[in-house]
Order: structure tokens, then C-alpha cells, then sequence
């Protein structure tokens, strides 16, 4: 079988249609996918219509570790009793819409911070695979930004400098940026790791920005030096012409290289309206 990928965007993202991911017959599929993915680095499948069983069916496809080890799990019991299950959603174990203080609230506001998921693991995550089950109307949008081109339209003078550099990458760091306060125990569960700065993909041998609002610092420079230099690449690969934002709609299926891109949702009246995604986050793929 081979897929064909419509671009939706002129440097990243490609929609993929008529597949039905949510029932797999032929695992020739999954390496369609993983070619797609290197070119593309985002894929939106729109009527794919999941339920926890068969989204973790179609992430083990890909035959990688899944991600477990949630920052959120940390300080809230996950909802599905599967911490893989990733559950992106504004609203408690009853499916009633969250107060505006409640701490899992204000734990996810950082998702509308650039980010990857689970550089703040190792190994980190690749693959993340978002799956749209409620939305609001008009829900919001989901950005996206492509870290591939982002770092081939650096300055070429500014490449050599950067490619050695180490980054510490800690979910906690991007919770307190937004003054997010955590327990001693806490903090000491969601210390961190170190991850590159640069990553190229092996099958492509193209180079990515490897940054989030979870890096905290580069390794062995002053704090605030290195924390500019974080966010000025933050800033550069944000610009409009690296962006896509996804508008939702349910049944929607969004798979992103967290290691070729960088995500943020959109603001919404998360107070008001119920919103529930669900993610599984490949480690490898
Ligand atoms: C995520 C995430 C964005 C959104 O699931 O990791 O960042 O719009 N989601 O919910
Ligand atoms: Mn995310």
C-alpha cells in the first residue's frame, strides 16, 4: 500500500486520506507513515474516530516504547488508569469542566508555551499521535512549528556554535515559568535530563532545533546566557513562516515528530466549554 501525502503547508505538514488507522490490516502502513513523517514531520488524518483501545493498537503499530512517565502523573491520578494514555482534557475524573483553580488546570496552562512532549525523558519522545474526541465549537487551534527549517534558515555563522551544545530539558521549568509552584517530592520526581541541541534524523540526515519552554538551561554556561540564547531560538523558530496551526475537529488524528517540530495549543474558555484529546507519545519508532 502506499499513501499519498497532501502538503498543507509550504515547508512541513501533509494531510493523509482515505485510511482507516483506527483498524489496521495491512502493517505496511506504519512504514508509509514513517516515511511521511520524516518528510513531513506533522500528518493530519481527519475521520479517524478512536477510542482508548484502538489509538494504543495503532501507537504500538509502530512496534516503540511508549511514553509513561507523564510530568502530570506527578501530581494527578490519570483518569484511564494507563499512564500512555495522555490525557489532554479540561475536565476531572467525572468529566465535569475543571474551576479555574484547580492545580491539573494550572499544571496544563504551559501547553499553550512552545514545547515537544517528553524531551524532559529519556529517551525522548518521537511520535506524538493526538487524537480529537470532544471539542468546543469553534474549538481552538493547535500550532505547530517546523524546527527542520527553522535551523537551515539560521544564520550560517551562528551553525557551528550550536552544534555541540547540551540542553536541560525539565517539565517542571516550564510549569514554573508560569509561577506553577511544585512540592520538594515533586520537583524531585520531574528533575530533568539533557538532551542535545541539535538532532538530525537518521533516515534523513536532516538537522532540527531540539527546544522547548522545558529547557531550562545549556550545559555548562551562565544561566541567563544560556536562557537568552534558548529563547532567542524559540523566537526564530516561531516566526509566521514556520507555523501551522491545525484547526480541530473531532474524529482528527495528528501525528508530530517531536524531534522536527514544536507544538502550542491556543487559548479557549477552558472554564466554560469541555475539551478532551487524547495523546500517546512514541519514545522510538
Ligand atoms: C499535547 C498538547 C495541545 C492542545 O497534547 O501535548 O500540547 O492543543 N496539546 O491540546
Ligand atoms: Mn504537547
Amino acid at each position: 500500500m502506499s499513501l499519498i501525502f497532501n502538503p498543507l503547508h509550504p515547508t512541513f505538514v501533509a494531510e493523509l486520506n482515505d485510511v482507516d488507522l483506527t483498524d489496521v490490516r495491512d502493517d505496511s502502513i506504519f512504514q508509509d507513515i514513517r516515511r511521511g513523517m520524516d518528510e513531513y514531520g506533522v500528518l493530519v488524518v481527519r475521520n479517524q474516530f478512536f477510542d482508548d483501545d484502538s489509538q494504543l493498537a495503532f501507537a504500538k503499530g509502530f512496534d516503540g516504547k511508549l511514553h509513561t512517565k507523564t510530568g502530570i502523573a506527578a501530581i494527578a491520578r490519570n483518569r484511564f488508569g494507563n499512564e500512555a494514555l495522555t490525557d489532554v482534557a479540561n475536565v476531572d475524573q467525572d468529566g465535569q469542566v475543571l474551576a479555574a483553580d484547580d492545580r491539573k488546570r494550572q499544571y496544563a496552562l504551559a501547553n499553550r508555551l512552545w514545547h515537544t512532549d517528553a524531551s524532559f525523558e529519556d529517551p525522548p519522545g518521537r511520535y506524538s499521535m493526538l487524537s480529537a474526541r470532544v471539542l468546543p465549537e469553534n474549538g481552538p487551534d493547535t500550532e505547530f512549528a517546523d524546527t527542520r527549517t527553522a535551523y537551515d534558515e539560521l544564520p550560517a555563522e551562528m551553525k557551528p556554535g550550536l552544534e555541540d551544545l547540551q540542553v536541560h530539558h525539565s517539565i517542571a521549568y516550564s510549569r514554573e515559568q508560569l509561577g506553577f509552584e511544585f512540592s520538594p517530592e515533586e520537583a524531585e520526581r520531574l528533575a530533568g535530563v539533557i538532551q542535545p541541541l541539535i538532532r538530525t534524523n537518521p533516515a534523513t540526515g536532516r538537522k532540527a532545533l531540539y527546544i522547548a519552554a522545558h529547557c531550562s538551561r545549556i550545559v555548562d554556561w551562565p544561566v541567563p546566557d544560556g536562557r537568552l540564547l534558548l529563547r532567542e531560538l524559540i523566537e526564530h523558530a516561531t516566526q509566521p513562516q514556520f507555523v501551522y496551526a491545525h484547526q480541530w475537529r473531532e474524529g482528527d488524528l495528528v501525528i508530530y515528530d517531536n524531534r522536527a517540530t514544536m507544538h502550542r495549543a491556543r487559548p479557549f474558555e477552558d472554564t466554560r466549554y469541555r475539551r478532551e484529546l487524547r495523546r500517546i507519545t512514541s519514545l522510538d519508532v
